[in-house]
């Protein structure tokens, strides 16, 4: 078991990349506090988990929100005595569109969740993990931030920020035995990819357009990047800090 007693808060965990990290680190021996604003999709989550014979607690928080973050560190830490993996990844998608059409209101939505949430995320973390000399702080970003495509600009500035903000936080951490990584994901099966491709549901026609930009022929699954999530927060990784993983398959060649 690669994180045996290991402690992780994976936000976004209701759903998707997040519901299949906190399964995978479940999996590897890690308590995982499984944290969304949707809290039933929070508890189903957990109850996957404890079928598998894993240890986890669900937390309805908002991650735009100071209290919930500081709420779900000091939750983490009473149960469990201590703080090995904070995983950011709770986000919110743009429809594709051009930036004229874009309204303030959907730039502070996303702002807010994917950029805010992630910086108080970390606000309250990484105190906890300076304090006990080791700790992950994991982002999911996306190759958006890497390589954007038209129409979701507002999105892919948003990732931008926070791969910066990686860089900018590994380098305040390290000196305290603390890492901070980003994962760049290319277009993933989960419900929000047909937000990307504005459409209510994936069609063929879509589906096949976009794994054509994709050398190795296929999209991620949400188990692409829980592996990867794993593998960063185990020992094995204990070199890299700084870095945005690209998870894509090649898209950003
Ligand atoms: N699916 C993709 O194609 C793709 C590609 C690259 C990056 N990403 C990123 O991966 C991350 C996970 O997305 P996903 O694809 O698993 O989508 P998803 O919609 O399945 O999961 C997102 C989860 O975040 C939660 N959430 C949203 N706002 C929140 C808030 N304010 N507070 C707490 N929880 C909140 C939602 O309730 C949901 O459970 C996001 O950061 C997304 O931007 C996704």
């Amino acid at each position: 078991m690669r994180l045996k007693d290991k402690v992780a808060i994976v936000t976004g965990a209701a759903s998707g990349i997040g519901a299949a990290t906190a399964l995978a680190m479940a999996r590897e021996g890690a308590h995982v506090l499984v944290v969304d604003v949707n809290e039933a999709g929070a508890k189903a989550t957990v109850e996957q988990i404890e079928k598998a014979g894993g240890q986890a607690a669900a937390a309805r928080a908002d991650v735009t929100r100071a209290a919930d973050n500081q709420a779900v560190v000091e939750r983490a830490t009473a149960q469990w005595g201590r703080l090995d993996v904070f995983y950011a990844n709770a986000g919110v998608p743009q429809w594709k569109m051009d930036l004229e059409d874009v309204d303030e209101k959907t730039f502070d939505q996303i702002f807010s969740v994917n950029v805010k949430g992630v910086w108080l995320g970390a606000k309250y973390a990484l105190p906890v993990m300076k304090r006990q000399r080791r700790g992950l702080f994991l982002i999911t970003a996306s190759t958006a931030a890497i390589r954007p495509r038209p129409g979701g600009q507002t999105y892919a500035a948003s990732k931008g920020a926070v791969v910066t903000l990686t860089k900018a936080l590994a380098l305040e951490a390290a000196p305290h035995g603390v890492r901070v990584v980003a994962i760049a994901p290319v277009a993933t099966h989960t419900p929000m990819l047909p937000t990307f491709m504005s459409k209510k549901e994936v069609d063929a026609e879509s589906l096949a357009q976009y794994v054509a930009t994709v050398p190795l022929g296929r999209l991620n699954q949400p188990q692409d990047i829980a592996e990867t999530a794993v593998f960063l927060a185990s020992d094995a990784a204990a070199m890299i800090t700084g870095s945005c993983i690209e998870v894509d398959g090649g898209r950003c060649i």
